[in-house]
C-alpha cells in the first residue's frame, strides 16, 4: 500500500523524505542510494512549489528490489520536456542545480508525463542490487 502524502510547504517535503527513509529501511541500501533517493524527491516536490501553480502529492511504496516514488500535481505542466531533460533549460541557481536531469541520471526508473491540461506526474524507482 502507498503512503499518499499531501505537498503544500517545505515541511511537507521533508514529512516525504522521512517516509521514504523508513521505507529505504526494509532494503540493504547504501548510504549514497538512500541520499540520492532523498535528494530526488525533494528535486520533485520542490518542482511542484516552485513551478507548478499548485500543491501536489506523493505516493511512496516499496516494491519487490525497492522503492517507487510517484509525485503527482495538475499544475501548468512542462512546455519542453525534451529540452529539459537535454539540459537545454538555463540551470536555476536557487535549486541544487540537479533538476530533473539529475533526478532522472540517479533513478533506476525515470517516467515523466506532462501536459498544460492535465499536470505533470513522475514516476521515480530506486532499486537495490
Ligand atoms: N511540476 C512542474 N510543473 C510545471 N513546470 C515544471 C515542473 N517541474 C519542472 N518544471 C519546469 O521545468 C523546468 C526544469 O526543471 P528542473 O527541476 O530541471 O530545473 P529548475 O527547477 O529550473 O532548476 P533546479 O531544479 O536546478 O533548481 C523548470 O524551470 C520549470 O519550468
Ligand atoms: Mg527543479
Amino acid at each position: 500500500m502507498p503512503h499518499v502524502m499531501m505537498i503544500t510547504c517545505e515541511n511537507d517535503i521533508l514529512h516525504a523524505i522521512s517516509i521514504a527513509h523508513s521505507k529505504m529501511k526494509e532494503f540493504p541500501f547504501s548510504i549514497l542510494e538512500k541520499q540520492k533517493v532523498f535528494v530526488a524527491i525533494s528535486e520533485l516536490c520542490k518542482n511542484i512549489l516552485i513551478h507548478s501553480g499548485t500543491t501536489g502529492e506523493v505516493l511512496i511504496e516499496s516494491i519487490k528490489n525497492g522503492i517507487r516514488i510517484t509525485v503527482i500535481d495538475n499544475g501548468i505542466g512542462i512546455p519542453s520536456i525534451n529540452a529539459v531533460l537535454e539540459g537545454k533549460n538555463s540551470p536555476n541557481s536557487k535549486g541544487l542545480g540537479l533538476g530533473l536531469r539529475g533526478v532522472k541520471r540517479m533513478m533506476d526508473v525515470f517516467i515523466i508525463t506532462s501536459t498544460k491540461e492535465e499536470g505533470t506526474k513522475i514516476i521515480i524507482e530506486k532499486w537495490c542490487n
